[in-house]
């Protein structure tokens, strides 16, 4: 089962995205994660995304194109995958799709995870993620038992450099200027589908499960 995750930033893909890759058995892939790994690990592609990545603008088509190309390629993505923040611009949708005619897949249902601005915000800027298993919290709606500790694997809660108020805001204009657009392209696809993340995780959850089955 191939997957495509839409919606603003703070909207649920990761947190979904985690356990839906859980349930089926299939990688989550999430440029954002992909590449501030690169950014961590001071790699080209790393430095050429970091400012970018730190005001809350894209990163270059070329350069998540590049990524996904080659991580749709490794073997754990032969049974399906999920990809969570990808595409971002029209230019993505259409090299995406010349990436799965080449190699003769197609995407099965495209998510798209809806919220109200205000709550993204409070959601973005109240957020942590574990930084050993990846984990993600937030101080209401999900507080981990103790304060700065992975409930999960004892690892340490660190908070993302681009979760600051006015980032999350400059987020927010670049998805409605850049990514919304991307909806029309999948619209009358058929696979199209739209789910309330202004309800509770596990509503969500369930709403993804009654979809994909
Ligand atoms: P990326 O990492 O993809 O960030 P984003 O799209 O801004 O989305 P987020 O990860 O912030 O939100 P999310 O929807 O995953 O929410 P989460 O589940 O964590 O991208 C970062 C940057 O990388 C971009 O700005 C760009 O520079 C670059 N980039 C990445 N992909 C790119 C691409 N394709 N092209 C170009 N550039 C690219 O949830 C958020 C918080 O809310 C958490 O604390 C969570 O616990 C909580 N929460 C989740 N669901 C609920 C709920 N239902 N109720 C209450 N709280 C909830
Ligand atoms: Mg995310």
């Amino acid at each position: 089962m191939n997957l495509i995750f839409m919606g603003p930033p703070g909207a649920g893909k990761g947190t979904q995205a985690r356990q839906i890759a859980e349930k089926y058995s299939i990688p989550q892939l999430s440029t954002g994660d992909m590449l501030r790994a690169a950014v961590k690990a001071g790699s080209e592609v790393g430095l050429r995304a970091k400012a970018a990545m730190e005001s809350g603008g894209l990163v270059t088509d070329d350069i998540v194109i590049g990524i996904i190309g080659d991580r749709i390629d490794e073997e754990d993505c032969k049974g399906g995958f999920i990809l969570d923040g990808f595409p971002r611009t029209v230019a993505q949708a259409e090299a995406l799709k010349g990436l799965l005619a080449d190699r003769s897949m197609t995407i099965d249902h495209v998510i798209d995870i809806t919220a109200d601005n205000e709550a993204l915000v409070a959601r973005i800027t109240g957020r942590s993620t574990c930084s050993k298993c990846g984990e993600g919290y937030h101080n209401q709606h999900k507080a981990p038992a103790t304060a700065g500790i992975c409930d999960k694997c004892g690892g340490a809660l660190a908070t993302r450099a681009d979760d600051n108020e006015a980032t999350v805001r400059n987020r927010l204009e670049v998805y409605d200027t850049q990514t919304a657009p991307v909806m029309d392209f999948y619209k009358n696809s058929g696979s199209f589908k739209s789910v309330d993340g202004m309800q509770s995780m596990d509503d969500v959850f369930k709403s993804l499960c009654n979809i994909l089955g």
